[in-house]
């Protein structure tokens, strides 16, 4: 079902953007109140809502995870038709499928950008189209915020420091006097791997770490095997490697046992990491892992909540940061603090592990 008539009115709306306080970071909002005035959404008509959803890839567990959560939020019996495409992980096969979507006159338009910029010109057409964009879990950087809707997702920055923070508080605890670290970075350009780069780059600086190497895994477990591989044969000093995701981290895992090294709080090298998975979470109870900062996937229903909102005519937050905690191996550390904020640490237990969903 289509709605020009609602959209249109819906980006007038939106141009008219309302300052709100919101939590998490959350500080504009955008109405849909002329839409519901006018016509009423597909879904209050009972009508099926159309949803294009551009998908960054199947690189990773995380992934795997999101587009399931996408995929059963948006299904035929709850009132959807979902056109999937998956990407894989190539910006311009996003702005194809964007394109597609605009041709097909979906109703909503729900990105996950693999890397921040370059989207101004086809976030143009699906304005021009009146075609509402929502952005899911990394973030565009665009020269005019009305060229979507609503992003939901993650606080990328935020991760790394809680990361970091931990770190810190686990060298001192165990009286670790220096810190060579080398970082498998995620896809360069996405939100994931610039806000993870920065929060260790920051507490480099603040603590003294020795950053002796970065270079991408993006985000896959055999790019993050190879990096390792290559890493461990130029430094024989490691003994921090920090994923930027839980395939990386297999994949380093793999590449330094196979170098006759150790992972773990009695071993050689301590590996970071971040997602949780399930299976990222079993090594971290095993060790093998030592911390995991908590990225969650399950953006399905969030999306769904701010179509739902759109359709009923109501505020949308213009962003919104998701909840997220830090697991780890052992209890070392119980909390760590950021700029006045205290996050508590979860020890990762059997019983955690089995209630994760992913
Ligand atoms: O953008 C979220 C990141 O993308 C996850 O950490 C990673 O696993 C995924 O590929």
């Amino acid at each position: 079902m289509k709605r020009k008539v609602v959209s249109t009115l819906l980006c007038a709306a939106m141009v008219s953007t309302m300052l709100v306080g919101c939590g998490g970071g959350a500080d504009n909002a955008a109405s849909g109140d002329a839409a519901a005035t006018e016509e009423g959404g597909d879904a209050a008509e009972g009508g099926t809502i159309t949803v294009g959803f551009s998908q960054v890839g199947a690189e990773s567990d995380w992934r795997t995870a999101n587009s399931e959560s996408m995929k059963s939020t948006f299904s035929e019996e709850n009132g959807y038709e979902l056109i999937f495409d998956d990407a894989q992980q190539k910006q311009e096969n996003q702005i194809t499928a964007i394109r597609n979507f605009i041709q097909q006159e979906v109703d909503y338009i729900v990105l996950a950008p693999v890397t921040e910029t370059g989207w101004d010109t086809v976030l143009q057409e699906a304005k021009d189209a009146d075609i509402p964009v929502i952005i899911v879990d990394r973030m565009v950087d665009v020269s005019d915020d009305s060229l979507y809707t609503a992003w939901v997702g993650s606080n990328f920055e935020l991760e790394g420091k809680k990361a970091c923070a931990w770190l810190n508080a686990y060298a001192e605890a165990k009286g670790m006097d220096e810190i060579n670290i080398v970082d498998i970075q995620g896809t360069i350009g996405a939100s994931a791997q610039i806000g993870r780069t920065k929060g260790l780059e920051d507490a480099a600086a603040e603590y003294g770490w020795n950053i002796l190497a970065m270079q991408t895994g993006e985000f896959t477990q055999a790019k993050g095997q190879e990096v390792m591989e290559s890493m461990l044969k130029q430094y024989d000093n490691i003994n921090v490697v920090y994923c930027e995701n839980d395939n990386e981290a297999f994949g380093a895992i793999d590449a330094i046992e196979a170098a006759g090294k150790t992972v773990g709080p009695d071993g050689d090298i301590l590996v970071m990491s971040f997602d949780t998975t399930k299976a990222g979470i079993t090594d971290t109870l095993d060790g093998k892992i030592i911390c995991n900062t908590e990225c969650n996937p399950l953006h399905g229903p969030r999306v769904e909540e701010i179509i739902k909102k759109l359709e009923a005519g109501e505020e949308v937050e213009k962003q919104a940061y998701v909840e997220e905690g830090i697991f780890a191996h052992g209890g070392d550390v119980a909390e760590v603090e950021i700029d006045g904020e205290k996050f508590e640490v979860t020890e990762v237990t059997q019983e955690v592990i089995d209630a994760r969903a992913y």
